[in-house]
């Protein structure tokens, strides 16, 4: 495989959210609310992946490989951000971002018992660095999702201004893009501090742990706060979303590319979509 270098570029952008719609995905609340989730869980989440791969960087002996970290750390930053510039939002319309984000930080990441302290200290005990690379691990199998939501985003017939609000589609489309543009800095690398297949697919069990968890726990969460939702309307609602997303392309898609992760031989750059971020940013001022 050629492996074609890129630079990354860290883009400073500020997106405007003014008059938002409280259900802002084809005025459901079910499939708002999921995504509501991912505002809460990207920005900490985020924050651990730069955490993560920054403990590396200095092991790392390609110059090319250590700007790229910095760039993918500048990118993250951005994301994480703009995905929290968007609680205010949440918080005026009444859904309480901040207590949702506070038990993902005190169970996930920053608490003396969360997720990420017990298991990176209890493994760096067991073999020194081990887990500090199990941390990595676990970032680069959720850098692997993020690059096919990314990708599977794209691919969605109904991801238009028409059924999603436009200024929330073009933050989910330039986040996607730009998670395909850095999808290969964590994997590579990991590759170079560790090669070991167990510890990349151990990384791949608790990312998924962690996403779909804290991802469902999420969207529970913010239907439980919203005051205005339909009990009526929602199981027609889930039904929508689960015919687009489990068994729709978005699904079919997500599925497909998951299951390349597990080859041995994997690189993220095996799936070839460029062409999605290029397209995107070629009109965009702050490409
Ligand atoms: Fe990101
Ligand atoms: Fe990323």
């Amino acid at each position: 495989m050629t492996v074609i270098a890129h630079k990354l570029k860290v883009r400073n952008v500020h997106f405007n959210f003014d008059k938002v719609e409280k259900h802002w995905i084809l005025g459901s609340a079910v499939a708002t609310h999921f995504i509501n989730s991912m505002h809460i869980v990207f920005p900490e989440g985020e924050k651990f992946f730069i955490r993560s791969v920054r403990r590396f960087s200095k092991q790392v002996k390609s110059d090319e490989l250590r700007t790229e970290i910095n760039s993918f750390c500048g990118q993250e930053g951005v994301h994480s951000r703009e995905h929290q510039r968007f609680w205010e939002v949440m918080e005026e319309q009444g859904l309480k971002p901040n207590l949702m984000a506070d038990f993902l930080k005190l169970t996930a990441f920053s608490g003396k018992y969360s997720y990420e302290n017990v298991l990176r200290n209890s493994l760096n005990k067991l073999q020194p660095q081990l887990g500090d690379k199990m941390a990595l691990s676990v970032t680069t199998a959720l850098e692997h999702y993020t690059a096919i939501l990314a990708n599977a985003l794209f691919l969605e017939p109904m991801a238009t201004n028409k059924n999603i609000a436009p200024q929330m589609l073009e933050l989910l489309h330039w986040h996607a893009a730009e998670e395909i543009e850095h999808k290969a800095v964590c994997f590579d690398v990991l590759k170079e501090v560790d090669d070991s297949y167990i510890l990349r697919i151990s990384g791949m069990a608790h990312a998924s742990l962690l996403l779909w968890g804290y991802l469902f726990a999420g969207q529970m969460y913010f239907i439980y706060q919203d005051k205005d939702k339909s009990i009526i309307r929602m199981p027609i609602e889930l039904a929508v979303l689960m015919k687009t997303i489990v068994f729709g392309e978005i699904g079919r898609n997500l599925s497909k590319h998951l299951l390349l992760y597990f080859k041995k031989d994997f690189h993220p750059n095996d799936i070839n979509d460029r062409h999605f971020l290029e397209n995107f940013f070629k009109d965009k001022a702050y490409a």
